[in-house]
C-alpha cells in the first residue's frame, strides 16, 4: 500500500515535537497501522534545508500545504484563529482530513469546522486540543461511551496550576510566579490566556460538548482567572483543609448545563486537589462507572505530539480502513445534539469561601451573619484572623454551605455596602468534587 503523506503547517513546538516523533517512531506506527507514514511537506516561514536534505518539501506559503495533492492528511499546529481557520477550511475543502491542536479555533469555530468536515466526508480530529498528553477526548468519546456524564471537573491549565501550586508551597506571589512559569515554555502566545481562565474556558468549551452532546459554546462560558488570588487566600483555605485549584466544570443539572471556569475551593483530601505543578488532571463523574480522575502532562513538545501522533494514527486506521465517520466528531450523532440550555452563572448553586477585611468593633460579625441569613445563606464554618493591617482591621473568612450565585451576589453587594466592611469582599467557589 502506498505511504500515508503527512502535512504539517507550523513547525513550533508542538509541529517540531510531531515531525520528530512520526521519524523517529516510524517502525513502531507502521506496525501500528499497516501504513507507511511520511511527513512530506511542511509549512513554515523560515527556510529549513535539514529538512529540504530529507527529501521533505518546505513551504513559507503555508497554504501550499493544504493544496498539494500528495497529502493525505494535513496537521495544524500554527496556533491563533485566523490563519488557522483559514488552512483547516481549505484543508477540509480539498478534501483532506485533518489533525488541530488548536482549542481556541474549535472553541469559537469547531461548529462550523465540523460541519464542513461531515458535509465533505473528511475528519478532523483534536486529541491534543485538551490536556496536550492526556487523551481525554478519547474517553470522553469512546472510554465512556456508554455511560452517562453526570459531571466533570478538570485542572486544565498547567500554567495557571503551576504559579497555585508556587503561591502554596513557597508562599510566593501571584506576579513573582508567572515571569518564572512563562519561562517554562508552557505559556499560551498571550498569557493573559492561562491566567484569565481563557485558555481553560476554551478546552472546557469542547470537553462540554463530547460529554453532554450539545454543539460548542464558548460564549456562554463563565470565566473568572487566578490573577486576583492573594497568598492570604491560600493560607486560609489551607487552615480550613481546602486547596485552592483553578478549575474548568461542566455539570448537567434538571434545568441546563453549567459551564464555569474560576478558582475554586476543593478538600485537600481529593486526589485532584494534589495534581501540582503544571499538570493537568480530570475527574469525570458518570453512570454507571463512577467516578475516573486522568491525569498528565497538559502541554509540552513530548506529550502534545503525542496527542497529535495518536490522531493521525487513528485517520491512517480510518482511511486504510475506509470507516471513517463511525466515531461522531462531537461524540454523539449530528442529527442528536440536544438544544439543553446553558445555565447564567446566576443560576449556579455551589458552596463560597468569602473573605472580609472588617473594623473590629461589637456587632460587626452580627451585621454580616443577618444579612447572609436575610438571602438564605448557611454558614458552614467561619474563623476571625488578628488584625493584619496598621489601621486594625480583621480579615473573617467564612465558609457557606451551598446557595444558588444571585442570592450571594446581592449579599455580597449588601456586604460591601457596610461602612464596616472596609475593602471589596472576596469570593472563591467552592466544590466538595464528591
Ligand atoms: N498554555 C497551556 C497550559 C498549554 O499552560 O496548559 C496547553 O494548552
Amino acid at each position: 500500500m502506498k505511504p500515508v503523506n503527512i502535512g504539517i503547517v507550523g513547525l513550533g513546538t508542538v509541529g517540531g515535537g510531531a515531525l520528530n516523533l512520526i521519524r523517529d517512531n516510524a517502525e513502531e506506527l507502521s506496525r501500528r497501522t499497516g501504513r507507511t507514514i511520511t511527513v512530506s511537506h511542511v509549512g513554515v516561514r523560515r527556510p529549513r534545508p535539514d529538512l529540504t536534505a530529507l527529501g521533505i518539501v518546505v513551504s513559507a506559503d503555508i497554504m501550499s500545504v493544504v493544496q498539494d495533492p500528495a497529502v493525505d492528511i494535513v496537521v495544524e499546529v500554527i496556533g491563533g484563529i485566523t490563519d488557522a481557520r483559514a488552512v483547516v477550511m481549505a484543508a477540509i475543502a480539498n478534501g483532506k482530513h485533518v489533525v488541530t491542536a488548536n482549542k481556541w479555533l474549535l472553541a469559537e469555530h469547531g461548529n462550523e469546522i465540523f460541519a464542513a468536515a461531515e458535509a465533505k466526508g473528511v475528519h478532523v480530529a483534536f486529541e491534543a486540543a485538551v490536556a496536550g498528553g492526556v487523551p481525554i477526548i478519547k474517553v470522553l468519546r469512546e472510554g465512556l461511551a456508554a455511560n452517562r456524564i453526570d459531571w466533570l471537573a478538570g485542572i486544565i491549565n498547567g500554567t495557571g496550576n503551576f504559579i497555585l501550586t508556587e503561591m502554596r508551597d513557597k508562599g510566593r506571589d501571584f506576579e513573582d510566579v508567572l515571569v518564572e512559569a512563562q519561562a517554562l515554555g508552557y505559556a499560551e502566545a498571550d498569557p493573559a490566556f492561562d491566567v484569565e481562565g481563557n485558555d481553560a474556558a476554551h478546552k472546557l468549551t469542547i470537553m462540554a460538548s463530547l460529554a453532554f452532546g450539545v454543539p460548542l459554546q464558548f460564549s456562554k462560558v463563565f470565566m473568572e482567572g487566578i490573577t486576583k488570588l492573594t497568598r492570604d487566600d491560600v493560607a486560609y483555605a489551607e487552615e480550613l483543609g481546602f486547596r485552592i485549584k483553578h478549575l474548568g466544570i461542566a455539570r448537567q443539572s434538571a434545568k441546563g448545563i453549567e459551564l464555569r471556569v474560576h478558582p475554586t475551593l476543593i478538600p485537600q483530601d481529593r486526589l485532584i486537589a494534589n495534581v501540582n505543578g503544571v499538570k493537568n488532571a480530570i475527574l469525570v463523574q458518570s453512570d454507571p462507572v463512577g467516578p475516573t480522575l486522568y491525569y498528565g502532562a497538559g502541554a509540552g513538545a513530548g506529550p502534545t505530539a503525542s496527542a497529535v501522533v495518536a490522531d493521525v494514527v487513528d485517520l491512517v486506521r480510518a482511511l486504510t480502513a475506509e470507516k471513517l465517520h463511525s466515531v461522531p466528531h462531537l461524540a454523539f450523532m449530528p442529527h442528536a445534539m440536544a438544544n439543553t440550555p446553558i445555565l447564567p452563572m446566576e443560576e449556579v448553586v455551589t458552596a463560597y469561601y468569602l473573605r472580609l477585611q472588617a473594623l473590629d468593633r461589637p456587632g460587626v460579625l452580627a451585621d454580616v451573619t443577618r444579612i447572609l441569613s436575610q438571602h438564605g445563606i448557611n454558614i458552614e464554618a467561619i474563623l476571625q484572623k488578628p488584625a493584619d493591617d496598621a489601621a486594625g482591621t480583621v480579615p473573617v473568612i467564612i465558609l457557606t454551605k451551598l446557595v444558588v450565585e444571585r442570592e450571594m451576589n446581592a449579599a455580597i453587594t449588601e456586604l460591601q455596602a457596610l461602612t464596616e466592611i472596609v475593602a471589596p469582599v472576596t469570593r472563591i467557589r467552592m466544590e466538595t468534587l464528591a
